[in-house]
């Protein structure tokens, strides 16, 4: 069937807030042809979507503009955890309530965020029925979390199958037909909204999971003579049962700590709980600390104190395809070297606004020990002799990115995450 038939007739869509996720749906919906408006409460958001003018696009700070038409309500703004690791739903509630408002007889409200189990029945449709209407009758709802890559180059929003649950068959209807004028993928209905909260969360702590097995092995494989990297791949070479994840210096984002604190809460709620889980959050944590220790004994094997020593961070996103800092591993490490003494310069080409040098030269030169935290292709060039030239003595390097054994007969410290 042709998209243009599949388009819901007098389609206009709101998108309430324009970060990572709803950027990406707000384009894409625009892109399919429907009138679309972004609201987000942060000024230089909005200023930044209206001054790039993309065609059927607009951005606002006013709730009323962006919903008063609209028939569609996407919500995308951020759902986090709190400081005792309790669900924060906050800007959830407070965007339903802005959609619940200007909600009329018709209107699709999708939830895109990922939330806890429960919350989409318990806490967003209680919010939206403040307004009078009622769900499946006068409006209509759906819960479809969103699973964007930022950054991959494989998997654009339009190519990601996507799964989702509502209460009633009617909205089942629109919000698949709505998708289905969007995607380019398998839009699956499971059979209920909670059992696609679930499956959102299982997708995100099935990676907790994954990569603290493999960090933890880091810790002692070493020690055994065998290489936990080529071991990795050489395991990935069976077409089957098998997905490669690799050691590094833990887990940044906001998506996989907190669908996983989202995960335990729900468990915790139903009378149960999750030991493997948690404690895969813990050897994660824990991962991000080991470097500062992989620092300390470079500086020890070079007699300096913390006092006399330069520390060069290089790579400050929590990945190397974003430009977000949100629970980056760098800056960790960077928070726990200063309060140790250690004087540290930070450099990102992707991440200006926190590199405390304009330049790699810059930020190497004369360095104790550097850091690199992710893969850059920036970095690559960090080899024996540029190395050497820029009178670095050691290096920690938490995604094997460099070749060690080159730099070690050059007489350079090297240490990996293995
Ligand atoms: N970033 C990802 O890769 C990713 C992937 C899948 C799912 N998610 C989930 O999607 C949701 C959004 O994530 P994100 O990364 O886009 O967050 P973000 O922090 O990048 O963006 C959220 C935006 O919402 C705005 N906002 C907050 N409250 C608002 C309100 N009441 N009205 C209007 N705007 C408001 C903020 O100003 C911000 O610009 C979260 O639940 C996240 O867990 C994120």
């Amino acid at each position: 069937m042709k998209r243009s038939s599949l388009k819901i007739r007098n389609g206009k869509v709101a998108v309430v807030g324009l970060g990572n996720v709803g950027l990406l749906v707000a384009r894409l919906c625009a892109s399919r042809g429907y009138k679309t408006k972004g609201l987000d409460n942060k000024r230089s958001i909005v200023d930044e979507v209206n001054t790039t003018k993309i065609e059927n696009l607009r951005a606002t700070l006013k709730p009323s503009e962006a919903l008063v038409d609209a028939n569609i309500a996407v919500v995308c703004v951020p759902t986090t955890i709190d400081k005792k690791n309790r669900p924060d739903l906050e800007a959830l509630k407070n965007a339903l309530l802005q959609v619940s408002n200007f909600m009329r007889r018709g209107t699709l409200v999708i939830v895109e965020s990922t939330v806890p189990i429960g919350a989409i029945k318990e806490i967003a449709l209680p919010i939206l029925e403040r307004s009078g209407l009622r769900c499946g009758a006068d409006f209509y709802l759906a819960y479809c979390p969103e699973r964007v890559d930022i950054g991959s180059k494989n998997w654009p929003l339009r190519k990601i199958p996507r799964v989702l649950g509502t209460i009633d068959p009617i909205s089942a209807k629109k919000a698949t037909q709505f998708y289905a004028s969007i995607l380019d993928s398998e839009i699956v209905k499971l059979g209920s909204i909670k059992t696609v909260e679930l499956a959102k969360l299982l997708e995100n702590s099935f990676r907790e999971l994954n990569i603290a097995f493999i960090n933890e092995l880091s810790w002692v494989t070493p020690r055994m003579g065998a290489s936990l990297n080529e071991a990795i791949k050489g395991a990935s070479t069976k077409p089957f049962g098998f997905m490669p994840f690799f050691p590094g210096p833990g887990v940044g984002g906001d998506c996989i700590p907190t669908s996983t604190l989202f995960l335990l809460h729900g468990l915790s709620r139903a009378g149960g709980s999750s030991g493997l889980l948690s404690l895969s959050r813990s050897i994660n944590t824990r991962s991000t600390l080991r470097v500062i220790k992989l620092v300390e004994e470079s500086m020890d094997e070079l007699g300096k104190s913390p006092e006399s020593s330069v520390i060069t961070l290089l790579g400050l996103s929590y990945k190397e395809s974003v430009r977000d800092t949100t629970g980056s591993p760098a800056l960790v490490i960077c928070d726990e070297l200063v309060r140790k003494g250690y004087r540290v310069k930070l450099f990102d080409p992707h991440v200006k606004e926190l590199s405390t040098t304009k330049s790699l030269e810059d930020s190497v030169m004369g360095s104790d020990c550097v850091v690199l935290t992710i893969q850059r292709k920036e970095f690559q060039k960090l080899n024996a002799d540029y190395l050497q030239r820029m009178k670095v003595k050691s290096i920690v390097d938490c995604r094997r990115q460099l070749d060690g054994q080159s730099l070690v007969t050059r007489g350079l410290i090297y240490k990996s995450i293995e």
